[in-house]
């Protein structure tokens, strides 16, 4: 792509994604609802291969990491014991001329100054007293603020609150999927013949009160995480958190993302529960940012949900005798930001004139339609009724699509805006000699199979 596309790339991924069925705004039709979107077909696709792949490689492919799945709604007291209720906030400010409500981390980075949301209060209004002449609304363009002020982020809701007074009875839609983890941790170690080290593995929604939206699904109010906390003995921490880094970054290079677009970025301000953290960020067509945070915790989690539940969470380790309360580290993904490195990573532009094509070069493992499968002709039921007999062998083994519409050409075009890497024709020759032809979407390239061996050809170039 040249410069002057690779500009406007996020504009046309959001185009695509609205185009071709991967992500529509949500409630559009009464307007949007900010920071929120939904799945289309294909993206919801896209979002359960993300989740298939990164479960497969924590629960299946590990024999010391058990899946689990908690419910969003839990007791107050957990965010509590968290310490979220105090202490899970970004800094907001308010322009005095549009009233626009602002994050002020984000509002300094934007004019170059370094500043991050989990300084203290003091802290970054200092930096935002010395740099105020140069910090603008992006709204009205007005210079004039009210100091930052942390705003907490968890969302209240009123379930089983029936006084209305959400002071009074507070409960949160979850803000991390990892409380879930550590309130499971005693039954989960009693019910699953586990021993430390051993992880829990979760995916599910989470819900944050995000002062802006920006950048597409980068930063959403309702997303999905990809977390896995894994206990420990306190003396293995580094160990155990560099296997984990390493394991990580592995895990996107085998998505397909060149190593060239990740990078590590080691926090210096760690949040309240941290002791040690990096993020894995992804170079989006906006920049380097977090798509993965890797975080070593401590034993911060256990203690607290044993000090505000009075309940021993220590573990007994029996060869060696010893009593302790396993320290953890923890991986911690977002499947919209995973979602949306994916989409950057494979969008692609070529060719010019009747040859141009956008394509999405995503690997097979992850492409929402594995085999697109066509008649040549939709008018000739010879050709129709051989192709729908081979759309119904494979679709038992892979996601597939049968497509009659339209000349080869064009159907070739949508398949490759959608990222289909196999299109597989049904011709004249196939009634003859049981043959099909058989494109690839990158490098575009046909060749004759044997029907009889479909199966094993495509078996070899999806599942590799
Ligand atoms: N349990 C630790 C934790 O939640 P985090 O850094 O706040 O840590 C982890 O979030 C990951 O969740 C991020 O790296 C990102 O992928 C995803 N995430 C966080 N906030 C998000 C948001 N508002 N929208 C989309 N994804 C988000």
């Amino acid at each position: 792509m040249t410069n002057k596309n690779q500009d406007n790339k996020m504009e046309k991924i959001v185009s695509l994604c609205k185009r071709r069925g991967f992500v529509f705004p949500s409630s559009e039709i009464y307007d949007g609802f900010s920071a929120v979107y939904d799945l289309g077909p294909y993206g919801v696709e896209l979002a359960n291969n993300i989740k298939n792949a990164w479960w497969r490689a924590m629960t299946q492919f590990r024999d010391d990491v058990v899946g689990l799945d908690s419910a969003i709604f839990m007791s107050p007291k957990i965010w509590e014991a968290s310490g979220h209720v105090k202490g899970f906030s970004d800094p907001l400010t308010e322009c005095k001329k549009c009233h626009s409500r602002l994050r002020l981390d984000s509002l300094l980075e934007d004019a170059g100054i370094f500043a991050d949301e989990k300084m203290s209060e003091d802290e970054i209004n200092e930096i935002f007293d010395k740099n105020k002449d140069k910090i603008k609304c992006p709204n009205c363009g007005a210079k004039d603020f009210t100091p930052g002020k942390k705003f907490n982020l968890l969302v209240q809701s009123n379930l089983g609150n029936f006084t209305g007074d959400w002071s009074k009875e507070p409960t949160y839609l979850r803000g991390e999927t990892c409380q879930g983890i550590y309130v499971n941790y005693k039954n989960v170690l009693d019910s699953a013949r586990v021993k430390v080290p051993f992880g829990i593995a979760q995916i599910g929604k989470a819900f944050r009160n995000e002062i802006t939206a920006r950048q597409f699904i980068f930063r959403t109010r309702e997303f999905e995480q990809m977390e896995m906390q894994y206990f420990i003995k306190p003396d293995t921490q580094e160990k155990y958190y560099n296997e984990w880094k390493e394991t990580r970054w592995k895990f996107y290079l085998d998505l397909g993302i060149k190593e060239k677009n990740l990078k590590w970025h080691k926090h210096e301000n760690l949040v309240f529960y941290a002791k040690e953290a990096y993020d894995i960020e992804y170079n989006y067509p906006f920049g380097f940012k977090e798509l993965e945070g890797v975080h070593a915790r401590g034993d911060y989690d256990l203690s607290q949900h044993s000090k505000h539940s009075g309940q021993d969470l220590s573990y007994f380790d029996v060869t060696s005798g010893e009593k302790f309360v396993p320290h953890i580290v923890e991986t911690s993904a977002g499947v919209g930001r995973t979602f949306l490195a994916i989409l950057s990573e494979a969008y692609t532009e070529e060719g010019e004139g009747d040859g141009a094509r956008i394509v999405l070069k995503i690997s097979p493992k992850l492409a929402p339609i594995k085999i697109a499968i066509f008649p040549l002709l939709k008018n000739k039921p010879e050709l129709v009724k051989k192709a729908k007999d081979i759309f119904d062998e494979l679709k038992l083994i892979w996601k597939c699509e049968f497509d009659d519409n339209g000349n080869i050409g064009k159907r070739y075009r949508r398949q490759d805006e959608i990222g289909t890497p196999y299109c597989l024709t049904v011709d004249f020759d196939s009634l003859e000699n049981e043959s099909v032809t058989i494109r690839d979407r990158d490098t575009m390239v046909q060749e004759r199979i044997d029907i009889k061996n479909l199966v094993s050809y495509f078996k070899d170039k999806i599942e590799k």
